[in-house]
C-alpha cells in the first residue's frame, strides 16, 4: 500500500528536470523578440499606422448631437430614400451622422475629392461605423462627438454596418453613403433622379 503523503512545496524525487535543450531556447528567444516587435508595432502604428482619428474629439450631450443632426439634415436635404433623408452638404462642410438603434441617421451625399468634417456621435448606445466594401472602422459612441477629416476618394453607393452588437434589431442597422464623382450640382431634381435610380438594387 502506498502510504507516502506530497506536498507541493517538496521536489518529486528522481531525475525529472533536466536543462533546457538548446532547441527549446532558440525557440524561447525567438519568442521573445517577437513579442517585443508586437509591443514595438503597437505605438508604431499609433503614430506611423493612420488608423488614428483624424480630427477633434469632444463631450457631447447625446439629445444636443442628435439636435444639430437635424438642423444639418434641415439645413442640406436634397431627397429621401423611403423616409431617409439624403443630406448633400458643401464641400468643407461640417457633416453631423447620428447614429442610433437601428439606423444612420442621415444618408450623406459627398463630392469625390472634397474635404468634409464627419461628427460621429450616437443617441443611445455603442454603435460601430464600418463603411462597405471599404475598409474604415470606428466606435460610435455615445457622449462623444467625433470630428473626423474624411476625403472620400471612390465614387459609389456605400453601405454602412454597424459593426458593434447594439440589440435585438443590430443586424439590420445600415446606412448609406453616396459618393458623386462630378462637381457639385445645384439642381437638387437632378439629385432626387440620380438617387432614385441608384436605389433600385440598394439591400
Ligand atoms: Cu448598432 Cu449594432
Amino acid at each position: 500500500m502506498h502510504t507516502e503523503t506530497h506536498t507541493g512545496l517538496e521536489s518529486p524525487r528522481g531525475n525529472w528536470w533536466k536543462p533546457a535543450h538548446k532547441a527549446e531556447k532558440v525557440w524561447v528567444g525567438i519568442a521573445f523578440a517577437w513579442c517585443m516587435v508586437l509591443f514595438a508595432m503597437m505605438p508604431l502604428w499609433h503614430w506611423k499606422g493612420g488608423q488614428n482619428p483624424s480630427g477633434i474629439r469632444r463631450r457631447v450631450e447625446p439629445t444636443a448631437f442628435y439636435a444639430r443632426t437635424e438642423e444639418f439634415i434641415k439645413q442640406y436635404k436634397v431627397g429621401d430614400d423611403r423616409g431617409m433623408p439624403i443630406v448633400q452638404p458643401p464641400p468643407g462642410a461640417d457633416v453631423y451622422l447620428t447614429a442610433m438603434a437601428f439606423q444612420w441617421r442621415p444618408i450623406l451625399k459627398l463630392q469625390k475629392g472634397a474635404q468634409y468634417t464627419l461628427h460621429l456621435s450616437s443617441l443611445d448606445v455603442n454603435h460601430g461605423f464600418s463603411l462597405f466594401p471599404i475598409n474604415v472602422n470606428f466606435q460610435v459612441v455615445p457622449g462623444y462627438d467625433y470630428g473626423l477629416r474624411v476625403r472620400p476618394n471612390a465614387a459609389g453607393d456605400f453601405r454602412i454596418m454597424c459593426n458593434e452588437f447594439c440589440g435585438i434589431g443590430h443586424h439590420t442597422m445600415v446606412g448609406r453613403v453616396i459618393v458623386d464623382d462630378a462637381p457639385a450640382v445645384a439642381n437638387t431634381a437632378t439629385s432626387a433622379a440620380t438617387v432614385a435610380t441608384t436605389t433600385g438594387g440598394a439591400r
